[in-house]
């Protein structure tokens, strides 16, 4: 029997925006990615469709449409296949929809979360990384985020669930040894993006001449990150397991650090951008004017974010480079071939 080289990979919210981009890398690189996703109508399920179809091109993919809150099912999947590693990027996103809904986020984010450990925790997984996010700075003001300060003030019910994902990492690493490593993603966007973030609803919007809604009356700065530079750092993090008693800034043996082997890192571009600049660079990709129509600060949004990357550099030599016209053309490139415009 030939043996097997390539690792099997689960990746959780397979069909979304992030988990498509970084499963379309694990193809073309050859490993066999097992996707799991419930296509849920949070936005436009044809798009999560149009994803899916791609991946399913590909022989060493293999899809899964069910929940992760099910447990039975999720089980059958971990046991048929033996994953080396796991991916969690399924969850219920968006700030905002937690205002309205707060019962999906504890329904993905925490139940489904809690599936993925236990079974990592039975199928002796390698290594789980799984998508936190930046709203977990909640009220800090201190910038950049960094890893290293405390994240005890989240102000939405997406952050605190994100958070008490890192909490429960943490446990199941320093009690059953599972190598995990959370990600806090800082605003992703380009091709394939999803349809309830700024940049998609402003395309939107401004090709069809209406106007788009700006909250902290157009104050707010954010982090954008491209979507390639998520995906080269979920792979960079993917293949390096957390490793216990190791300090967490010189990576060097350290008994006195935590045993357990546990990881967070920001995820981020490090050069926050005024959301006004974003649009001018959309409208002068676009070549047109958007109609703003300014509102005040949301319940629940951050005013500004800032990634501190230097774990993450000074471990993975990551660099994110970028730049937001660069990113925002890409964008509206995908955009106009997908909606034929
Ligand atoms: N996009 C960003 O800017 C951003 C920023 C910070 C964190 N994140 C996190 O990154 C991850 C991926 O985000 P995204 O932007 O790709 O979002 P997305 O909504 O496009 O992808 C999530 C996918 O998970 C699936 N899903 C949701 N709940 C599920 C469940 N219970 N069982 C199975 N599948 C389920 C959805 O159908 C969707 O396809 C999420 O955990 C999100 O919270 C994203």
């Amino acid at each position: 029997m030939i043996k097997n080289l390539k690792k099997n990979i689960i990746v959780t919210g397979s069909s979304g925006f992030i988990g498509y981009s970084l499963t379309l890398k694990l193809l073309e690189w050859g490993e066999n990615v097992i996707g799991v996703d419930n296509h849920n109508n949070y936005y436009d399920p044809k798009i999560k469709d149009a994803r899916t179809t791609q991946l399913k091109t590909y022989s060493n993919y293999q899809h899964y449409k069910i929940d992760i809150k099910d447990e039975k099912s999720l089980n059958k999947i971990f046991k048929d296949h033996k994953p080396h590693k796991v991916v969690n990027l399924a969850a219920q996103a968006g700030v905002r929809y937690s205002m309205e809904n707060p019962i999906a986020y504890i329904n993905s984010n925490i139940l489904g979360f809690a599936n993925i450990l236990e079974c990592c925790r039975l199928n002796n997984v390698e290594h789980l990384v799984y998508a936190s996010t930046s709203s977990v700075y909640g009220a800090n003001t201190k910038m950049p985020f960094s890893e290293h300060d405390s994240t005890n003030h989240q102000l939405s019910v997406y952050a605190a669930s994100k958070k008490s994902n890192e909490l429960m990492a943490h446990t199941y690493s320093y009690l059953y040894e599972l190598p995990t490593t959370g990600l806090r993603f800082f605003t992703v966007y380009g091709p394939w993006g999803r349809p309830d973030m700024a940049l998609f609803k402003f395309t939107k919007a401004i090709l069809e001449e209406k106007p788009i809604d700006v909250y902290n009356n157009g104050k707010h700065t954010r982090d954008f990150t491209y979507i390639d530079e998520i995906v080269k750092g979920i792979l960079k993090v993917l293949d390096n397991p957390a490793t216990a008693n190791v300090n967490w800034d010189s990576n060097k043996p350290d008994p006195a650090s935590s045993k357990a082997p546990w990881r967070i890192y920001n995820i981020g571009n490090s050069k926050p951008v005024k959301l006004m600049d974003y649009i001018d660079a959309l409208e002068k990709t676009l070549g047109k004017k958007a109609k703003i129509n300014f509102l005040p600060l949301q319940p629940g949004d951050v005013p500004d974010t800032y990634a501190n990357t230097d774990n993450l550099e000074k471990k993975f030599n990551y660099k994110p480079s970028t730049s937001i016209i660069e990113g925002v053309s890409k964008f509206v490139e995908w955009y106009k071939d997908y909606y034929k415009i």
